[in-house]
Parts: C-alpha cells; structure tokens; sequence
C-alpha cells in the first residue's frame, strides 16, 4: 500500500473546478501562535489551559514532543490542558523535531527550566536550508555552551540560571525571535532582543507569557525587553485567529469571483493581503471589527508582490497569491526574499496552463484566461492551499497528492471549502477514475 511516510494510506484530494462559493467560514486560531506557545508552557512549572487550537498535525506533532519530555496533557474540543510540573527529559527525538521547524523551538524553554536542553537540527517544509544561527547565537549570549554535535543541538547554561543579555539578531527570524524571548522570561536580568521579528504570533507568545507572569515589554515591535522572573505561574489563554488562514479564504473568493464572509479575523493582521486584494480589483469590506467580507471580481489587475518580514507581504500567503496572480491580467511578479526555495508550486501551477517564468527568486507571471485542472503534487504547506484554490478555480478537474502537506497546518480546510459550496474530497491513490 502507498503510505505518505506517516505509515497512513496515501491519498489524492479530487477538486472539481469552476466553483462558485457562497456563505461564511469560521477561522480557526492561529498554526504558528500555537505551536510556539504549546513550547512556552514549558517554562511553566504548574498547568496551563490553551484554548482555540486548531486540529492539525502539526499540533498533534507537539503534542508528541511535549510527552516526549515527560509533560502530561489533555486534549479536549479546541483546548489544551498541559501540566509541565515535572520535565523528565531534557532530549527531544529526532523522529518528532524531524517533522516540524516549530519542534525546535522547545529548546528555549527546556534550557532555561532544566538547565540543559538536547534537541535535534529541525525539519519542516523544503523550502530552504533553514538554519538555526539566530537561535544558537542568542543562547549563548544567555550564557549556554552550546555544541552540535551528529545532528543534535546540545545547550547547556553555564550557571544555575540564563543571564539576561544584550541580543542584536542579523535577521528578524521568527522563530529566533521567539527561542530567545522564552529563554530569557527565567532568566537573571534583563534581556533586550533588537531586531526583533514583528509578527503578531510573536505578540500572540509573548501576551501568554505575560499572562504566566513574565515580565515582557516591546512584543510586536523591533525592541523585546524581557525582566526574568524565577518562576511562572498557571493561566487560560486563548490563541488568536489565523491570519494565513484567513488571507487563504480571502483569495478563494477572489479565485473563484465569488462573495464570502470571514470571521474571526484581526484586520490589523490582514492589512498586506487586503491592500493587494484591492489593487488588483477584489473588493473588501470589514462588515464588523472581527469580519469581513471579500467580494470577487470578474478581472483583475496585475501587481509586484515582495515577500518580506511583518508587517510586509508575508512569506506564507506568497503561493495563495501566486495561483491569483496566474489570472490576473498582464505580467506580475512575486519576489521571494524570506525564504530560497520557496517558489516549487510554479512548476505545479504551469502543469495547470499558468505562464510564469523564473528569473532566480522572481517568479514573472503572465496573466492567462482560464487554468484547466491536472494531477499535481503539494510540495509544501502554503503551496498545497495555493494548488487547491488554482484547482477551485480551473477548468476540469485537479488531482492533489502529498496531502500530509495540507494536513500539517489547515484545519479541516475541505469541510470549511464544502460548507461554502465547493466540491472536493479525498480517496485512496489509485481509485480517482469514478466521476467526481
Ligand atoms: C516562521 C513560521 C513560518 C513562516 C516564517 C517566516 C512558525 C512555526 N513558522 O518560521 O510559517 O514562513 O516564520 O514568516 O512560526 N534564519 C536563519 N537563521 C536562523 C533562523 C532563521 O538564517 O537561526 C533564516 C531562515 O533560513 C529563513 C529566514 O531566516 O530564510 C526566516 O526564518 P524564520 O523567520 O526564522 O522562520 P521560522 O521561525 O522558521
């Protein structure tokens, strides 16, 4: 049996083309608010309570890793209970972190309760080399030794506590960002982190972490002050709306010219994606302070897209725009700068009829009338959601494979597309001749 590497039967999603959507789809909380903050209950040596996750493998893939240092929790609808009085293990395995960048993450919180963290060189999508510099560099600064050694990233802090530390980062990673901010919420001192990412899931870690006790100023803008505390204490904490998510539904209506509404949403997190919706053409309109609404038009207008750290256009919502851009009329261009192989989806999106050529980490898109549908292969997260709205909109019908892709980080994404009216489902590889 084909098995897409998770040991579950390999399946192919049927999209039938031409869709026309209607009504209004609830978003789920934020993939990567959650994942980091599942990381930074870590440092709380009591239970806390995360409410609004969205069900996805990715958090079933922290899940794992939180057990696997010793960490109880319970799942129950939309909500984590996570009881990290006791971390027997200060080693994540390779076969969990392997999966999943965001695993990595953990290293922050293991280092500053356990004093000692061994966590592997992280996984996730193909789309770079994606070191991890940024974060070895900041806890060294903390005072942590760290050696990598056959793969695995050892930390050890040099005195009972991290020391709080002036930390500049050469890039406003994420990810970084977050590791570092974590660390320094136990540790002696302040800390300063300049050149901070600015993304509001780092606002989103930072707000749980405040709401623990810890002493955090400045999340959301380029300069995170952190006054350590010895210990954090129990909270119920609500994760925010995803904006991924939401900007993905919000070219679906435009992809397919159709009308739908969109809520909950924070619009502040939205504004890059609205202002390029409305560039070239589709309409929005926020309906209430959490709502909007996105009206499709029959043409669209070219545009120049650059990637770039938030508040710019972001990385994630890059392949979505693309697969938009493919029937906008005239040439656009979509510059990729976050991430050096993040533009795989092109070839899939010329298997479709789209006319885009590369020029390095430029994609150069000629606007065609119509995309017709075809077998194509998800290489990624964000490049499977942007195959499924080309596929929505294409003539025919589209075949998808590497659904495990899509898995990692939408929530029920075919539910929330059927509720509104398209049609799409999955079977096992092998059996797609029946009439869709
Ligand atoms: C996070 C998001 C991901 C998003 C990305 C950029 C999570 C779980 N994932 O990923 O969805 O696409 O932010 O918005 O939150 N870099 C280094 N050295 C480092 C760290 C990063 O060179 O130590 C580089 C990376 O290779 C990449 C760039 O910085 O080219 C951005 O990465 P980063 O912001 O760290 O992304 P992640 O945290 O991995």
């Amino acid at each position: 049996m084909l098995t897409n590497g998770q040991d579950r039967p390999e399946s192919v999603l049927r999209i039938k083309g031409k869709a026309t959507l209607s009504g209004h789809v609830p978003i789920s909380g934020a993939k990567n608010s959650t994942l980091a903050i599942m990381a930074a209950a870590l440092l709380c040596s009591d239970s806390t309570r995360i409410r609004n996750v969205p069900a996805i493998a990715d958090v079933q893939t922290m899940i794992e890793i939180l057990k696997a240092v010793g960490i109880k929790i319970t799942q129950s609808s939309g909500a984590l209970d996570i009881d990290a009085k006791h971390i027997s293990q200060s080693h994540v395995p390779y076969d969990l972190v392997n999966q999943m960048r965001a695993g990595f993450f953990v290293i922050g919180p293991l280092l500053a309760r356990l004093g000692v963290a061994r966590v592997p060189l992280p996984g996730g999508c193909a789309i770079g080399t994606r070191p991890v510099d940024l974060h070895v560099k900041g806890l060294q600064a903390l005072g942590a030794d760290v050696i990598i050694d056959q793969g695995i990233v050892q930390a050890y802090a040099r005195h009972s506590r991290l020391k709080g530390a002036k930390i500049y980062l050469d890039f406003p990673s994420v990810g970084a960002t977050e590791t570092l901010m974590m660390a320094a919420t136990l540790a002696e001192g302040e800390t300063v982190i300049e050149n901070c990412a600015q993304e509001p899931e780092v606002m989103d870690l930072a707000n749980f972490c405040r709401a623990m006790g810890a002493k955090i100023r400045g999340a959301g803008t380029k300069t995170i002050v952190i006054d350590g505390v010895t210990r954090l204490h129990t909270t119920d904490f609500g994760i925010i709306p995803d904006r991924i998510e939401a900007a993905t539904f919000m070219v679906a209506a435009a992809i397919t010219r159709s009308t739908i509404t969109i809520s909950p949403v924070i619009p502040d997190h939205l504004t890059a994606a609205i202002a390029k919706l409305e560039e070239i053409g589709a309409k929005v309109v926020l309906e209430s302070s959490s709502r909007l609404r996105v009206e499709g038009s029959p043409r669209y207008r070219h545009t120049h897209i650059e990637t770039l750290p938030y508040p710019g256009f972001p990385t994630d919502m890059q392949a979505q725009f693309m697969a938009l851009l493919t029937l906008s009329e005239g040439n656009s261009t979509v510059k990729e700068t976050v991430f050096e192989n993040r533009l795989q989806h092109v070839a899939e999106l010329c298997r479709m009829g789209a006319n885009i050529k590369l020029q390095g980490n430029i994609a150069v898109i000629t606007g065609v009338s119509s995309l017709s549908g075809a077998p194509v292969m998800a290489t990624d997260l964000r490049a499977s959601a942007a195959l499924v709205l080309a596929g929505l909109a294409a003539e025919g019908e589209t075949q998808m494979q590497g659904l495990h892709h899509l898995d990692r980080g939408y929530d029920q994404l075919e539910t929330k597309l059927r509720n509104l009216g398209a049609n799409l489902y999955r079977q096992p590889l092998g059996s797609e001749q029946s009439a869709i």
